[in-house]
């Protein structure tokens, strides 16, 4: 459901794109987004790196803030990957402070908004004041029934499907001991130990900056997502690009492996 009339949540849009045409009964309750392009947005304008991903914090406000108010159910934002350590030490340093920061001055508005933050990922290898801001933020808004947010923080998709496996495998070594017959692997059983356990799977997935791979995300959970690509840099990601894309949205035509009708 829109939170309010759809010219509310997309006013003055650019020329050619109607947000009248946005169809309230078809919004996808789960969006993920990989927001790249930040490095290559400062390099244009000879910056440093951290300028780029500093700059990318007004992109993300706008499309949480867009996503709730269009009705989707879950967002979720691929902020630092297993892999994204191997970048030089003071921009993975700098990316840790701005999380904790960031987190810090926006979990007030989202508690308002009545959105749930939550993360994806290896929290263990977060520095502490990074962690502990994350934590805060779910601690504070766990109890809200608005938008949940996601924030993947050292996700990897692999490691996350490994992580599910372990814990398989103990509930199986567990069950075996007590009844001498191991459980059946279901599709729910596994599901029950991802990160995004409780979550559904997405509907679309949104990458920026032109690159056309998944990059370690989701990797379970994209099986029939949709992809939407643009080569908008994340930082000049708006409203308005979200609104192009839950409309490329719904001129899909999703078959799931099935004959259309
Ligand atoms: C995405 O932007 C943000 C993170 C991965 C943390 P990049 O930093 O990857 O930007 P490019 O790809 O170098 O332009
Ligand atoms: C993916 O972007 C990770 C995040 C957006 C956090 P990268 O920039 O790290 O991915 P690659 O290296 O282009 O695949
Ligand atoms: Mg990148």
């Amino acid at each position: 459901m829109f939170a309010k009339p759809v010219t509310e949540i997309y006013p003055n849009p650019p020329k050619g794109l109607d947000p009248r045409l946005l169809d309230e009964g078809r919004v996808p309750q789960h969006v993920a987004v990989i927001m790249d392009g930040n490095g290559r947005w400062a390099k244009k304008r000879a910056l440093n790196r951290l300028r780029g991903h500093k700059a990318g914090i007004e992109a993300v406000r706008e499309t949480i803030r867009a996503a709730s108010d269009s009705g989707v159910r879950y967002l979720t934002i691929y902020s630092f990957s297993t892999e994204n350590w191997k970048r030089p030490d003071d921009e993975v340093e700098g990316l840790m402070q701005l999380f904790a920061k960031t987190m810090l001055a926006e979990v007030d508005g989202l508690h308002e908004e009545h959105v749930r933050v939550k993360t994806i990922g290896n929290m263990s290898k977060l520095p502490a004041e990074t962690r502990e801001a994350f934590e805060e933020a779910w601690e504070k808004t766990k109890g809200n029934d608005g938008m949940t947010l996601l924030v993947a923080v050292n996700y990897g998709s692999r490691e996350e499907i490994l992580h599910a496996v372990q814990a398989v495998v103990e509930q199986s070594v567990d069950q075996f001991q007590k009844t001498d017959n191991l459980p059946e692997i279901t599709g729910d059983l596994f599901e029950d130990g991802l990160y995004t356990a409780g979550s559904p799977d997405p509907e679309l997935l949104i990458r920026t900056s032109g690159e056309m791979r998944v990059s370690n995300f989701l990797l379970w959970q994209l099986a029939y997502t949709e992809f939407y690509c643009t080569n908008v840099l994340w930082p000049d990601f708006n409203r308005y690009e979200f609104l192009k894309a839950l409309l490329a949205y719904q001129g899909r035509n999703r078959r799931f492996g099935a004959v259309q009708a």
